[in-house]
């Protein structure tokens, strides 16, 4: 299992492009990285050959949510993957995420959405029809994924400490939304510095456009690792 620390969201439509980046970093430098719908999608199982055959680690973040069965037969297709870690919506209920499980086996984590951190409380209430507080889904959500033996879940920063309340030893807090010091914020709303993540204990940051974005990767990654080590 790899180290806690950054991984780079490689928020990329192909493969070119992917190249391109990847060529800021030195050969030895192995990273984390995460690859999301669009590139996935976009590229296919090819995307985590080639990232497998340099040899980095990859979380492969799919979101999955369909029948149990459906997503148990996903779940055995992308074990054979080598893959590092893999998502699924909590929201697909607790015989969901236990299929999941039992489709992906014990060599790969596999750690569920709860709430997106794009859904406001207000829309949750509204769409979901969930009149509970925000925080208090996450923690029902989060509660689910425990009992169904997942390993951890993605989550905002600032729910970090709340979600650790309820979970065993070991559990992760996987987090985006993550900012060093004066970068630029986005979309993204309430963020925190690589710093700050780790002092609240999350295990591993998602980190985008601060790296991928900047004039030069390999030092904004190396900025951003250096402060999660100090
Ligand atoms: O560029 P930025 O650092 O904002 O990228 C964050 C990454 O984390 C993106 O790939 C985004 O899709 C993902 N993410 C997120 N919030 C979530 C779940 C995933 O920002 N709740």
């Amino acid at each position: 299992m790899s180290e806690k620390g950054p991984i780079i969201a490689l928020d990329f439509p192909n493969l070119e492009e992917v190249k391109v980046f990847l060529k800021h970093f030195p050969e030895e430098e192995k990273l984390y990285v995460k690859v999301g719908m669009e590139l996935y999608y976009a590229v296919g199982p090819e995307i985590v050959r080639y990232l497998k055959s340099l040899g980095h680690s990859i979380f492969l973040d799919l979101k999955l949510h369909d029948i149990p069965h459906t997503v148990k037969a996903t779940m055995e297709v992308l074990a054979k993957m080598g893959i590092d870690m893999t998502t699924v919506h909590a929201a697909g209920g607790i015989e969901m995420l236990k299929e999941a499980r039992q489709g992906l086996g014990q060599g790969t984590r596999l750690i569920a959405v709860t709430q997106l951190t794009s859904t406001s409380e207000e829309e949750m209430r509204q769409n979901q029809n969930i009149q509970t507080s925000l925080l208090e889904s996450v923690r029902h959500y989060t509660k689910g994924a425990v009992n169904a033996q997942l390993d951890g879940v993605v989550c905002s920063a600032h729910e970090v400490t709340a979600i650790k309340e309820v979970t065993p030893e070991g559990f992760i807090c996987v987090t985006p939304g993550i900012r060093p010091q004066g970068a630029e914020v986005g979309d993204q709303k309430r963020v925190m510095t690589p710093k700050e993540a780790k002092m609240i204990g999350s295990d591993y940051i998602v980190v985008g456009r601060p790296i991928t974005q900047a004039q030069n990767p390999f030092e904004a990654y190396q900025a951003i690792k250096q402060e999660w080590n100090a």
